[in-house]
């Protein structure tokens, strides 16, 4: 690993303090857009040119499930009002951004995640592989990548900076909540916001980590025939629980590395590799 996991975390936090704020500094600048549109979370990240994160967005929503958009209409009317409010935020239109998609999802549906993009007046710049994204935040050229999200559990393999095989499977956080609400019998609703009270993480964690073995297990399974992988980043919201990387490597037998606000790395991998909105072309 190039860089430290200490230098991650300190960028990562960096990010982590303008998500969902109502102001930011003032910059007129070329600036960086990411858009993720995820099981759980559509998001939105701006970065300076210089990487520097400048704002950011969260909004739960589940109209796209595992890289497949299920409710168009509603993807654009997030998508265009999260533009709307960053815009307002910033003080400038936002024309381009790039997106991503979960490893191995098919043409039409990269078609359609454009789409959504494009109907919410954005230029698309690129649509990333979600691990990859990930990878460039981690600045990470070889090793294993996994991202568990709302819906799946994905890993992307690098080795000299390329991807050399990667591959996505259900089961995510969405699994764990149902497990949770069918273990305490209460609303899934209910057990999505027990699982992510940290008050409540020694009494959900026993209750979840099946699912959390599960994942191993997937993993496991694609790491088949890689014995150079030495070390796995994990990233994505349900990777959260303190204990998750003591499960993983217990049943994988590797190193496992796991950035502060794992949430946050996708979306903000996906603004590193935008396209830049020009500052001089903003006319206004
Ligand atoms: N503090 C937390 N503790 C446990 N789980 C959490 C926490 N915060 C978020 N999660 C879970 O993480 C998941 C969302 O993670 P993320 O935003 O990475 O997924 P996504 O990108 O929307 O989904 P996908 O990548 O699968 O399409 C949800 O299942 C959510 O319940
Ligand atoms: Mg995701």
């Amino acid at each position: 690993m190039s860089v430290s996991i200490r230098e991650i975390n300190h960028y990562v936090n960096t990010f982590a303090k303008v998500i969902n704020k109502e102001k930011v500094p003032v910059y007129s600048g070329n600036v960086k857009v990411g858009v993720d549109l995820g099981t759980a979370n559509i998001a939105i990240s701006v970065i300076t040119e210089e990487n520097q994160p400048l704002a950011g967005a969260l909004y739960p929503a589940s109209v796209v499930k595992d890289g497949i958009v299920v409710d168009f209409l509603q993807a654009v009317d997030i998508v265009e009002k999260m533009k709307r409010d960053m815009e307002e935020l910033l003080g400038f239109p936002l024309t381009k951004a790039s997106t991503a998609i979960p490893p191995r999802v098919d043409k039409g549906s990269r078609k359609v995640i454009t789409n959504v993009l494009e109907s919410a007046l954005f230029e698309v710049t690129d649509v990333l592989e979600e691990t990859n994204a990930a990878a460039a935040v981690l600045r990470i050229t070889d090793g294993a990548v996994v991202d568990v999200g709302g819906g799946t559990t994905g890993i992307s393999i690098l080795k000299n900076n390329k991807v050399i095989y990667s591959a996505d499977e259900p089961t995510g956080g969405t699994h764990m909540s149902l497990v949770l609400a069918g273990a305490k019998k209460i609303p899934f609703e209910e057990a999505e916001k027990m699982k992510k009270d940290k008050t409540k993480e020694k009494e959900v964690f026993p209750i979840i980590k099946p699912v959390v073995e599960k994942m191993a297990a997937i993993i496991k399974r694609h790491l088949q025939g890689f014995d150079d992988v030495e070390t796995i980043y994990v990233v994505g919201g349900a990777s959260c629980f303190s204990e998750f990387t003591k499960v993983f490597q217990k049943y994988i037998g590797i190193e496992i590395v796991k950035p502060e606000h794992p949430l946050l790395i996708t979306p903000l991998g996906i603004a590193l590799k935008g396209g830049l909105n020009k500052g001089d072309e903003r006319g206004s």
